[in-house]
């Protein structure tokens, strides 16, 4: 099969690992891609909102299937666009990307539905808004209703942080993200990321992961896309992912296909791990980044036969299995990221660190300036281990980390903290 990968992040390097992988693959491209996937893929420039010209180089590339990365596209409908011009497309239509693209139809399909997760206000308006937030218990969640890059959500401790919150999205700090806004009861637990992959009816479960949101050691510090990431984590229990299936990802989907919006692709659901069960954060219709970085580590199977299964209907007949032990992955950023990092900073010495055995190093905002690798986004490099347990993987990581040369650049130095017993 000739396959098409959209994206340039840390997460479409691993799948590109992933996909390389496989027996059933002729030829990868990917759009635009970084220059660690130009390593395993024919990189084209075609940018990732120019539908027309990935429908253009999918008729003249012959491609078999295509693999789409982040939400955006998703979102803005490009599958439909993709089948209409008949190719096959691995993500969920515009109608069932809404999981993601609207907090607000996410809660309330999840009221219809019975699945559990915080009680909530949906509002247009903003004096609705806080009229609904002076009955509220602080702290309180404040979220802009569409895709707003994450930085869309305030956890509020006090009513004036809250409403300063909405008055943001109201006068349209997220465009128009923010012309609705959620309100909703803060949640009190451990977060996991729960991957399932699903072709409209069957559900495969995919895996799982933990993230670290804070850009800070001791999870301090802004929001930012995920500094790091590891798998398994020992706190999603086998017990409680039968819990999240049967409680939270069967009924979502069955919900979605008696919607006439059949979910295919993956559905990344974001859990609270409550003392009253797994409850619903948010879902995303999209791999999770750092965590798929770790994942695709462990995964055995076919990635581009489990892929193809989901886009074609024939999920079914599917198994994923895994890896025995440990990987974790530590987000080597620019500094100054979350809010402005620093571009252009020189990274050196990434081939003895790519050397460890056990060691794989997904880029993610990299360029090539004058002959040298160089930073050009805020999460730069993933670096990426595995190891018989989660301990060893770590140690693992930050040895090649420690390899790498990069003065422009910082990480945390407790990935795995929650899961690890030394900090
Ligand atoms: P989201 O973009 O919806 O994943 O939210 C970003 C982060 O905000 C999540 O990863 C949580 O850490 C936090 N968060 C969102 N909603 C809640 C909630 N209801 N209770 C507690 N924390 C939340
Ligand atoms: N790592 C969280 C996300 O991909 O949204």
């Amino acid at each position: 099969m000739n396959v098409l990968l959209i994206g340039s992040g840390g997460r479409e390097h691993a799948l590109a690992w992933a996909l390389c992988a496989s027996p059933s693959l002729t030829r990868l491209y990917a759009a635009p891609g970084n220059p660690g996937i130009a390593q395993l893929a024919i990189c084209v420039d075609v940018a990732i909102d120019d539908h027309a010209g990935l429908i253009a180089l999918c008729r003249d590339k012959m491609i078999d299937l295509v693999v789409v990365g982040p939400e955006a596209p998703l979102v803005a409908g490009l599958v439909d666009e993709l089948q209409a011009a008949g190719v096959l497309a691995f993500g969920p239509g515009r109608a069932a990307a809404q999981l993601e693209g609207s907090k607000g139809f996410t809660k309330d399909l999840c009221r219809e539905a019975g699945i559990p997760t915080a009680a909530y206000g949906r509002f247009s308006d903003k004096s609705a808004a806080l009229a609904y937030l002076r009955n509220c218990a602080m702290p309180i969640v404040v979220k802009a209703d569409g895709l707003a890059a994450g930085k869309g959500v305030t956890v509020a401790t006090s009513y004036d942080e809250a409403a300063a919150a909405i008055s943001a999205c109201f006068a349209g700090t997220f465009g128009a993200a923010g012309g609705e806004v959620v309100i909703e009861d803060f949640m009190e637990g451990e977060e996991v990321s729960f991957f399932v992959l699903s072709d409209g009816k069957s559900i495969l479960p995919f895996g799982s992961a933990q993230d670290h949101k804070r850009v800070g050691d001791g999870d301090t510090g802004p929001n930012t896309g995920g500094m790091g990431a590891y798998a398994p984590a020992p706190v999603f229990t086998p017990d409680l992912e039968a819990a999240a299936l049967e409680t939270i990802i069967r009924p979502a989907i069955a919900a979605m296909a008696a919607r006439g919006m059949p979910f295919r692709g993956v559905l990344f659901a974001g859990l609270m791990l409550t003392g009253d069960g797994p409850k619903l954060i948010e879902f995303n219709c999209r791999f999770g980044d750092p965590e798929t970085e770790v994942l695709m580590r462990l995964l055995k199977d076919d990635l581009l036969l489990l892929l193809h299964a989901a886009a074609s209907g024939t999920l079914a007949s599917m198994s994923a299995r895994w890896h025995k032990g440990a990987a974790m992955t530590v987000v080597l950023a620019a500094k100054g990221y979350p809010d402005a990092p620093q571009k252009g900073g020189i990274i050196r010495n990434l081939e003895q660190a790519a050397a460890l055995d056990g060691v794989e190093i997904f880029h993610a905002g990299t360029a090539i300036s004058a002959g040298h690798l160089v930073a050009s986004g805020g999460r730069v490099l993933n670096v990426t281990s595995t190891a018989p347990t989660l301990p060893e993987a770590r140690a693992l990581a930050y040895a090649a980390v420690d390899l790498i040369d990069f003065k422009d650049g910082f990480c945390r130095r407790d990935i795995g903290h929650r899961a690890i017993n030394q900090d």
